[in-house]
């Protein structure tokens, strides 16, 4: 326990400088969009802890059932024991993701963390093919274990200093439409990342030497980028002529983010494997990869693994999670409240010509800073907006290579009234910072 003498305050500093910081605020409790402080000041929290507190904070289905599997056993090790929740989860979970490339069921790995859930899904997919390599996809985020950080493009920052990296991993581009060198054009944007890939295989990698592609089905950390409908079927499409798997990265943008269960399933396409982590136990920690069984199962025992993989309490965590998206709707309430916050948003940017595009898709949603013909990045913008709206007690955070991007990423349970506050927030720092 603190003792009175020493104000929570001038504890931070024993906190180290690597977790960069967006506020100094110490918080006291979070209540669905709300979090409050020690100073019993309250925020609305659009930031939901990087799209973890997908049900709200401290949802009281999913406190009452951490507690209660608290008190019955918190660690049941799965090499050792089989426990409850976690029997509950790895019968439910796959069920979120019907078709999972084959009339096969589906399984479930668990493990605690999206970096570690990568790890996994590389390990599998080289196992399974007994193939070397890995494309990834510039400006992809995938952790920062020393695997996952070298196959993250999103940023210097993750992986700069760390060299040498894993070995194997070639990059590709990521259809950013606004971005797209070839021009804004859909088509262009799937043809300019096609061409990428095509230009590996001519001249870096055979294409029989490929495991896996790793693709998040929208860009997180590199900018909230929703790729034209056609990639991931075209994606699909190489993979499956050159026995390459595909890797769909769900981390953010799954558990109900979009509007829908899995980020995927706005696409006529599907992977291989999805790896999962953030929302699906509303804060506690847990990951982990889902694949047809026939391709899971030939991890034999002891080829991957962890001690605390599957935690007891993480995975009642889940399976209350899952209850909470279903029984109340969150889906439909994301979709419903991402419409209004897209539309809200698009129109609060309407004259300002700094805000090159406002996107997304459900409760995913990016507000790019850029600037003239040639979309210089205005991180100092997106900063400025950030000071502005914590200013009128909104979190938000920031995304994209430069940190040109304000992300908007709300929990699933948000209202009308949030959504409206949100919008007025926004629309005001917009002014304010006068992009
Ligand atoms: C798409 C994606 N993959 C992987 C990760 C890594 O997850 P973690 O921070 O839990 O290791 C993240 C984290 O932000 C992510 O957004």
């Amino acid at each position: 326990m603190n003792d009175e003498a020493t104000p929570w305050q001038e504890l931070r500093a024993g906190v180290p400088p690597v977790w960069a910081r967006y506020t100094d605020l110490v918080v006291e409790r979070g209540i669905g969009s709300w979090i409050e402080t020690i100073d019993g000041e309250r925020y609305l929290d659009y930031t939901c802890g990087i799209g973890v507190t997908n049900t709200g904070h401290a949802h009281p289905r999913v406190a009452v059932a951490i507690a209660e599997q608290a008190g019955r056993i918190i660690h049941a090790q799965q090499n050792i024991l089989y426990h409850k929740p976690g029997l509950e989860l790895h019968a439910r979970l796959p069920r979120t993701f019907p078709g999972l490339r084959g009339e096969e069921e589906a399984g479930l790995f668990l493990s605690n963390s999206g970096a570690e859930a990568i790890e996994a899904s590389v390990k599998l997919a080289k196992y399974a093919t007994r193939r070397p390599a890995i494309i990834a996809f510039r400006g992809g985020f995938h952790g920062r274990t020393h695997g996952a950080m070298a196959l993250t493009s999103s940023g210097v920052k993750y992986r700069g200093h760390f060299e040498p990296l894993l070995g194997g991993v070639h990059f590709a581009p990521y259809p950013y439409v606004l971005r797209n060198p070839t021009g804004p054009d859909p088509d262009a944007a799937v043809a300019f990342s096609l061409t990428g890939i095509e230009e590996l295989f001519a001249t870096v990698i055979y294409p029989d030497d490929v495991a896996a592609f790793l693709v998040e089905p929208i860009l997180g950390e590199g900018g909230y980028v929703v790729p034209p409908d056609s990639f991931l079927p075209a994606l699909r499409e190489i993979a499956d002529r050159h026995g390459i798997l595909l890797i769909a990265d769900e981390v953010q943008s799954g558990m109900g983010r979009t509007g829908r269960m899995w980020a995927t399933d706005w696409y006529d396409a599907r992977p291989d494997i999805v790896v999962l982590a953030k929302g699906i136990a509303s804060g506690m920690p847990l990951s982990g990869i889902m694949a047809r069984r026939e391709l899971l199962d030939r991890l034999g025992p002891g080829a991957h693994g962890g001690t605390y993989g599957g935690n007891a309490v993480s995975c009642a965590a889940a399976v209350a999670t899952l209850d909470v998206i279903e029984s109340e709707g969150l889906l439909a309430n994301a979709t419903r409240q991402g419409e209004r916050l897209l539309a809200g948003l698009q129109q609060a940017a309407e004259g300002h010509t700094c805000v090159a595009e406002v996107r997304g898709r459900g409760l995913m949603i990016g507000i790019e800073l850029a600037q003239g013909p040639e979309l210089t990045p205005r991180p100092d913008l997106a900063k400025a907006i950030l000071h502005e709206a914590f200013d009128r007690k909104l979190l938000l955070l920031s995304c994209g290579t430069y940190g040109q991007v304000v992300r908007v990423i709300p929990p699933l349970v948000t209202t009308d009234e949030e959504v409206e506050t949100a919008i007025g927030v926004i629309s005001e720092s917009l002014a304010v910072v006068g992009a």
